[in-house]
């Protein structure tokens, strides 16, 4: 791989023995790859920031890194925590979670990342332009990138996204690469529309595709929508990019005659709804994976006024900061509900301790719940996850 003079400084340590382990860990990732340079990335979004999933191998790992001088060179931002800083008594999270959870955040704002906390960056001031090469290292943001926005990134994990944020660089392969960015299958899609119908979309792509890159006719997702279905991908199949006819920015640069044809209808999404639903009741009813944005927060607000939750169910409403400031009104409703939730989200929060069986009306959590929580599943739209519980 060739390496630039100023890549080969950084990479023998004359910018400091964090930038060194971080370009050591990027020229890597490339060779695997078989990639034959490194390109400038925009920006970079982190995971690995759950004190939950990283455990204290992670925590250390930061501490080096951040004792190492290391520093973010591009705008980064970090993906959900295991708790909101501020409200994790609420969620049934003790002390030494909390005070490890912390310092993970104080250390990556150490290094210069803005520790928002979400996994929808790009509605929070991490907005990519179409063709901007980044380092994004969240199934359901990355997917988002590639697909809705036409940035490029691959399906980074989180010590290379933190590494690629640091140098600044990533190794130039796979979806860098305009080849790679071509459709692999076309999918004749006969849904309802709703965010819901997205998300049994995506499970039932995933389950039929597994990875490739699909190529959509038959919707029009906004971003609501298209987030919902990168989440449903990722997490059913391994789908880091997807093309929508006449809506997604790429659409239009591959040839796609010849490729096989798929059609997604009731039946598969009967099918998908049956993967995912593993139980009739709940303790707990989280919404927002990804992250609820501000139109949703808005509708669920309308959606609940006026009605009355049963007291034994606790619901859990997930977002930004940001998001959470931008609507206090809306919030403020759903607050009589359950805690409207920043930092993080009902799979990387340690919510095993506290509930058995959790309601979602996202695909992506309902494949990650019962793995990653322990949990039973009732996998429905919002109105009908709340008509079980009113
Ligand atoms: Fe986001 Fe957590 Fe879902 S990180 S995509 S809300 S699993």
């Amino acid at each position: 791989m060739h390496l630039t003079r100023e890549e080969e400084s950084v990479l023998d340590g004359e910018k400091g023995a964090g930038a060194q382990k971080a370009m050591e860990l990027v020229v890597a990732l490339g060779k695997i790859y078989g990639a034959d340079s490194l390109i400038d990335i925009t920006s970079a979004h982190l995971s690995g920031a759950s004190y939950k999933t990283i455990g204290d191998g992670g925590l250390k790992y930061l501490e080096d890194m951040a004792a190492g001088g290391a520093k973010v060179s591009v705008m980064s931002t970090l993906n959900p925590v295991g708790m909101d800083r501020n409200r994790w008594k609420e969620m049934h999270i003790g002390p030494d979670f909390a005070s490890k959870q912390l310092r993970i955040i104080e250390l990556y704002g150490s290094m210069g990342v803005r520790t928002t906390c979400s996994c929808t960056p790009y509605v929070g001031g991490n907005m990519p332009s179409l063709g901007d090469h980044i380092a994004w290292a969240e199934s359901s943001a990355l997917s988002f990138a590639n697909s809705y926005i036409g940035a490029r990134t691959n399906r980074e994990g989180g010590p290379g996204a933190l590494a690629a944020a640091i140098v600044g660089k990533t190794a130039n392969y796979g979806l860098h690469l305009d080849d790679n960015r071509a459709p692999t299958v076309v999918i004749e899609a006969d849904i309802d529309g709703s965010v819901f119908s997205h998300s049994l979309l995506g499970q039932a792509v995933g389950m039929a595709i597994g990875g490739g890159i699909p190529y959509f006719r038959g919707i029009t997702p906004g971003v609501e929508e298209a987030k919902t279905l990168a989440a449903a991908m990722a997490a059913s199949g391994s789908v880091a990019m997807f093309h929508v006819e006449d809506v997604t920015p790429e659409h239009g640069n591959h040839d796609i005659s010849g490729l096989d044809v798929i059609s997604i209808g009731k039946e598969e999404l009967r099918a998908a709804y049956d993967r995912l639903n593993t139980s009739d009741d709940v303790q707990l009813i989280a919404l927002g994976c990804p992250h609820l944005t501000e139109k949703e927060i808005r509708e669920i607000a309308a959606f609940l006024k006026g009605k009355v939750k049963r007291k034994d169910v606790e619901i859990w409403f997930c977002t930004s900061a940001e998001i959470r400031d931008r609507c206090p009104e809306d919030v403020a409703v759903l607050e009589g509900f359950g805690p409207v939730l920043a930092d993080t989200c009902m799979v990387v929060a340690p919510i095993e301790g506290a509930f058995r069986n959790t309601g979602t009306n996202s695909a992506k959590a309902g494949n990650y719940l019962p793995t990653l929580c322990c949990q039973k599943v009732m996998c429905r739209d919002i109105a009908a996850l709340m008509g079980a519980v009113m």
